[in-house]
């Protein structure tokens, strides 16, 4: 079957990308390459599944039962050859909402949490907001590749008072798919040194070229008893308005303190949408899946031939997952205040701002590949023509 990428208008629908994109790029009404939402229309059984719910007319409470949860074990079992039990699964409205409860539940004010930057930004928010101490352990750029520095993790981990990491896999926003063997040396250090682990795996079904995502837990069984899984259909299916996130926690102590926390948080379950929908998604064939991974795939090789021919200096980091592009600026030697009002205000380029991710991606931007491709080449050309109006190379 043969699936439609081309641009939806998101007007009138109270979209964060469009609604709160930056002033000149509103006006200017041109695609914004921000939130990582996708400009897509979802799978058409997704689409059916929300319209039948409509029409059936009753929005009651609406809670993961033996169906839901049936649907979603064997989701993870056809996509990542993952074998769960149902009752690991606890409902939150989203990962976000699950990371800041994780940190309550397992954390007492003060004490040390890990976070490896450049990072999704609510990973400090977790951290700092509920008054624990930020530890930073930033990734290492070995000639182009991002990774993980063991021995930074390890000395963190020692530190007494160190109680929790939160782990990005994949990690967003430089496109590193974790190998089983990099998970594995992370769960050693935790496990050796009494840290728990919340791993946030919500783009772990989109991935290129063969980078298989690996579970935490099965990459670390040893982590099985203290660490959580962050999984949610979200990004893969574009449903992130849809509000519900399936989070895995093996270990029965670990599930039963964070249900806890999640009820004295009053974090309610599902939207009842998200219920029909996320089961028409576990149970779908993966061709829409597949057609978006052509999609963005084809969206990412288009922005790098981009850059390669036009800007020599930036660097185009190629994403083994998510649908984020991470692109390093640093060559045209502005400022990052300069290099905004640049893309925002000539170029009419709206993409995310390097350092909101960590002092390590100042310079940088992060594009979303998940828009119409005929959007990808008219933001491009944009940048083209005020680039080298600017004389950047
Ligand atoms: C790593 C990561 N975690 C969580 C989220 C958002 O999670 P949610 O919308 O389920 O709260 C995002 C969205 O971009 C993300 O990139």
């Amino acid at each position: 079957m043969q699936h439609d990428f081309s641009f939806v208008d998101r007007s009138g629908t109270g979209s964060v990308k469009w609604a709160f994109a930056p002033k000149a790029v509103k006006e200017a009404g041109v695609m914004p390459f921000t939130v990582a939402d996708m400009e897509f229309r979802t799978a058409p059984e997704i689409i059916h599944a929300a319209c039948t719910a409509a029409k059936h007319g009753v929005f009651g409470y609406t809670m993961a039962d033996e169906a839901y949860l049936d649907a979603f074990k064997g989701y993870m079992e056809k996509i990542h050859g993952a074998k769960i039990e149902t009752e690991w699964t606890v409902i939150t409205p989203g990962v976000v909402s699950a990371l800041f409860i994780a940190v309550r539940a397992l954390t007492q004010p003060g004490d040390g949490v890990i976070i490896q930057p450049p990072v999704y930004p609510p990973f400090t928010g977790a951290v700092v907001k509920n008054g624990r101490e930020l530890l930073l352990n930033p990734l290492v750029n070995n000639n182009g590749r991002y990774e993980m520095d063991y021995e930074g993790l390890e000395a963190l981990a020692k530190q007494p008072n160190t109680k929790l990491m939160i782990l990005c896999s994949p990690h967003n926003p430089v496109g590193r798919v974790w190998t089983r063997e990099e998970l594995a040396r992370v769960g050693r250090i935790c496990r050796e040194n009494g840290v728990a682990v919340v791993s946030d795996e919500i783009h772990a079904d989109v991935t290129y070229n063969g980078h298989a995502h690996t579970l935490f837990f099965e990459a670390a069984p040893e982590c099985r008893e203290s660490c959580i899984v962050c999984t949610a259909l979200s990004k893969t299916f574009n449903i992130a308005g849809l509000n519900c996130s399936n989070i895995l926690i093996p270990g029965e102590e670990m599930r039963k303190v964070f249900i806890h926390q999640k009820e004295v948080d009053c974090v309610g379950e599902m939207n009842y949408f998200a219920y029909g929908a996320s089961i028409a998604a576990f149970n779908s064939d993966s061709s829409w899946m597949n057609a978006m991974l052509a999609q963005t795939w084809k969206n990412f090789e288009i922005l790098r031939d981009f850059f390669h021919e036009n800007f020599p200096s930036a660097v185009v980091y190629e994403p083994e997952g998510t649908y984020l592009a991470w692109i390093d600026l640093n060559g045209w030697n502005l400022t990052e205040d300069e290099l905004t009002a640049f893309l925002v205000e000539k170029a009419l380029f709206a993409v995310n701002r390097g350092s909101t991710f960590g002092r390590q991606g100042s310079g940088f931007v992060r594009f979303n590949l998940a828009s119409p491709e005929a959007e990808v080449r008219a933001g491009l050309e944009r940048l083209k023509t005020a680039a080298q109006a600017a004389g950047l190379r």
